[in-house]
């Protein structure tokens, strides 16, 4: 397992997640080092925020601005499940898309490594 990955799993222990129990940690590797982040939920349920998207939000707002790499792990989901309980939503795929290059790589706990293009073909981007 890879040191990012292994960041991961540690912060998802800290998820707050008293609604789903289903906790998932982050860990994005910038020019300005490793952030991480996990899943904040709320009791309004619209509002809660995935693990990939407070990892990247975080790197944003301590002034990351090379994104190189993210490793994501579903800590409750089976190991023996199918891969698409363990992989990143599509909204966190568009945020992603945003700041990482295409080929950049995603390292998903029990389901693989895939690019940031395999995620998300064809992306909206501006930029
Ligand atoms: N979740 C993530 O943190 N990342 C994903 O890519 C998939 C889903 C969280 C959101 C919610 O708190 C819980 O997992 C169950 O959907």
């Amino acid at each position: 397992m890879s040191e990012l990955l292994q960041k991961a799993r540690d912060a998802g222990k800290n998820a707050y997640c008293p609604y789903s129990n289903f906790h998932v940690g982050a860990a994005v590797e910038t020019d300005l080092g490793v952030f991480v982040g996990c899943n904040v939920e709320n009791a309004s349920y619209g509002l809660c925020n995935c693990a990939e998207r407070t990892a990247i939000f975080s790197a944003i707002a301590a002034g990351a601005k090379e994104f190189r790499r993210l490793s994501v792990s579903c800590l409750d989901a089976a190991e023996n499940a199918a891969s698409n309980s363990k992989m990143p939503c599509g909204a966190c795929r568009q945020v992603i898309a945003e700041f990482f290059a295409q080929d950049s790589v995603i390292e998903v706990d029990g389901a693989g490594e895939f690019t940031v293009a395999q995620l998300l073909p064809m992306a909206f981007l501006l930029n």
